[in-house]
C-alpha cells in the first residue's frame, strides 16, 4: 500500500460517507486508512461521536497490522470531519459512499442532497444490501452516475465490493467506480445488472439455509457445522472460488472432468438439500442454544477482535489474490510487494469481430493488454483519452490512421498519442501486447465491467 492512493488521487478530492452506522464508520476508516479526506455526515448527530471513534480505530487497526501506510492513514486522521450539514458534506467531494438506513425513501433523499451539493462528476454509490440501485437512482439528479456499490461485513477489512448498475447507470461511472475502490486495495466484482443480494449475499444465503438445516433436523451440532465451512471449504475459498476449485478438482480433464465424475453424486445431495424459502420458527431456538456452546462464554466484542485479527493476519500474508484475475499491483491489498498475474490470465474481451482484448496486468498508472487478432480481422477507427505504446509479438499488423498507414512487422513498437483517431488491420492474424497510460486527470478504462457485446 506504501504510499496511501497515490500522488494523481488528490485531484480526485474528498470522500463524503453518508450515514455514520456500522458500515459507515468502517468505510470512513478505510478511506481515512488511505489519506483520503472524509467527511462523515449523519441526521443524526449523536451517531457521529461514537462513529469517529470507530472509524479512528479502524485506521490504527489497519496500519498496526501493516495493511496501510502510516503516512498516509495520519493524513486521512487529521483531516477526517463529521458533520450533520448536508452542504459541508457534499460540496466539492469527489465520491459518496451512501450508507443510511436500509429505506427507499432515506437512500434517495440523501443521494438526491449529495446530488444538489456535490460537483457533477462525484460518483453517488449506495452500499445498500438489498434495495435496487434501479430504484434508488430514480428522482436522483444524475441517475447515470448512480451506482451500488456493496461491501462485506466490515468494509475496512473485507475487500470485496460488489459494483452493480442500475437501468440509468453509466459504463463509465462503473469503470470509474471500479478505479476508485482499485485504489484502495478493495477486490471490486461486476454485476451486470441489478441482481437481489449481489453474489456474495446470495451465495451465503444459499449455504446458510443448509446450515441451519443440517443443524434443526439434528445432523451435526452449530459448532461442527461452522467448524465445518472454516476449516474445509472456508480455506480453500480464501484463495479460489467454487468453480476454480472444481475446475482443479477435475484433474486433467477439468470442469467437464469433475462434472462427468461427480454430476451424479452431486444431484442426489441437490434433491435432499432444503428448500424452504420461510425460516421455520424454532431456528433462532436452535441456533442460539448451539451458539451458546460455540462461544462458550466469549462475547461479541471478543469474537469480533478475533475475527478481525485472523482476517488481517490472511491479508497481511497477501495470498486471497490466486483466481488469475488480473488486478490493480500499486498500492493492492496492504502489499508492499509485487503481485505477479500467473500466465498473465486476465478476462479476454471480444471488442472486434475476431479481435480480443485480454487485460494481463492493471495498476493506477498503466494498463498492459493482449489483442489478439484473427486473419482478417479489424479494428475500427477508435480514440481515447490514454497513450498507447505497442509491440507486435507475431503476425502481421497495419496501423491506420486519418493521415496514412503504417505497416508494422513483429518485434516492432509504436506509440500513439492519446485522442488519435486510429484503428488496425491484420492480413494474416496477429498477437500485440500495448500498454495504456492516461493522459492527466483521465481515468485509465480498465477491464470494462460491462463490454457492450456481454463478455467480459
Ligand atoms: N451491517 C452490515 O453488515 C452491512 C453490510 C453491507 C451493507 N450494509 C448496508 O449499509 C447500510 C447501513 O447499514 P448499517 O448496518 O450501517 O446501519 P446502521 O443502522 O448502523 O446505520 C444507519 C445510519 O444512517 C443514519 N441515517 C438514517 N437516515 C439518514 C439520512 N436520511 N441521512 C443521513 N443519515 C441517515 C442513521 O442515523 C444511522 O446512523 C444499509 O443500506 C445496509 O444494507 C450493511
Amino acid at each position: 500500500m506504501g504510499e496511501g492512493v497515490g500522488a494523481g488521487w488528490e485531484a480526485v478530492g474528498p470522500v463524503a460517507v453518508a450515514g455514520a452506522g456500522l458500515t459507515g464508520a468502517s468505510w470512513a476508516g478505510l478511506f481515512a486508512a488511505h489519506g483520503l479526506e472524509v467527511r462523515l455526515y449523519d441526521v443524526d448527530e449523536s451517531r457521529l461521536a461514537e462513529a469517529r471513534a470507530r472509524a479512528e480505530e479502524a485506521v490504527r487497526f489497519l496500519v498496526s497490522h501493516g495493511l496501510a501506510d502510516g503516512g498516509a492513514a495520519a493524513r486521512g486522521l487529521a483531516s477526517l470531519r463529521t458533520t450533520s450539514d448536508p452542504e459541508s458534506a457534499f460540496t466539492g467531494v469527489a465520491h459518496v459512499q451512501e450508507c443510511v438506513v436500509e429505506e427507499l425513501a432515506a437512500k434517495r433523499a440523501v443521494l438526491t442532497l449529495a446530488a444538489d451539493y456535490a460537483p457533477a462528476h462525484a460518483l453517488l454509490a449506495t452500499s445498500s444490501s438489498g434495495l435496487s440501485i434501479s430504484a434508488i437512482q430514480e428522482g436522483v439528479p444524475g441517475p447515470e452516475r448512480c451506482l451500488a456499490a456493496h461491501p462485506y461485513n466490515p468494509p475496512h477489512l473485507v475487500p470485496l465490493v460488489e459494483l452493480a448498475p442500475g437501468t440509468r447507470t453509466s459504463v463509465e461511472t462503473l469503470e470509474r467506480a471500479r478505479t476508485f475502490y482499485l485504489a484502495l486495495g478493495e477486490e471490486p466484482v461486476m454485476l451486470r445488472r441489478d441482481v437481489p443480494g449481489y453474489i456474495a449475499n446470495r451465495l451465503s444465503a444459499a449455504l446458510w439455509r443448509e446450515a441451519v438445516e443440517l443443524v434443526r433436523t439434528g445432523a451435526a451440532s452449530v459448532r461442527d457445522v461452522d467448524r465445518a465451512v472454516a476449516a474445509g471449504p472456508g480455506l480453500r475459498w480464501a484463495v479460489m472460488g467454487p468453480h476454480l476449485l472444481y475446475h482443479l478438482g477435475g484433474g486433467p480433464g477439468g470442469i467437464r472432468g469433475h462434472l462427468h465424475h461427480l454430476a451424479r453424486v452431486k444431484e442426489g445431495m441437490l434433491r435432499d438439500l432444503a428448500t424452504w424459502t420461510t425460516f421455520p420458527a424454532d431456528t433462532a431456538n436452535v441456533l442460539e442454544t448451539g451458539l451458546v456452546e460455540e462461544t462458550a462464554g466469549r462475547s461479541i466484542e471478543e469474537l469480533a477482535r478475533g475475527r478481525d485479527e485472523a482476517l488481517a493476519a490472511i491479508l497481511a500474508a497477501g495470498v486471497t489474490d490466486l483466481t488469475g484475475d488480473s488486478r490493480d499491483t500499486p498500492g493492492s491489498g496492504g502489499r508492499d510487494v509485487p503481485v505477479v498475474v500467473r500466465g498473465g490470465q486476465g478476462r479476454a474481451v471480444v471488442v472486434a469481430s475476431g479481435v480480443s482484448r485480454t487485460t494481463l496486468a492493471w495498476g493506477q498508472r498503466g494498463l498492459l493488454v493482449r489483442f489478439d487478432l484473427e486473419a482478417g480481422a479489424a479494428i475500427p477507427m477508435h480514440a481515447h483519452p490514454h497513450e498507447q505504446t505497442g509491440y507486435l509479438v507475431s503476425g502481421d499488423l497495419t496501423l491506420v490512421g486519418e493521415t496514412g498507414e503504417w505497416t508494422v512487422a513483429p518485434g516492432d513498437s509504436w506509440s500513439l498519442p492519446g485522442r488519435l483517431a486510429h484503428g488496425a488491420r491484420t492480413t494474416s492474424g496477429a498477437v500485440a501486447v500495448e500498454v495504456f497510460t492516461p493522459l492527466r486527470g483521465e481515468y485509465l478504462p480498465g477491464p470494462p465491467p460491462l463490454a457492450p457485446d456481454g463478455g467480459e
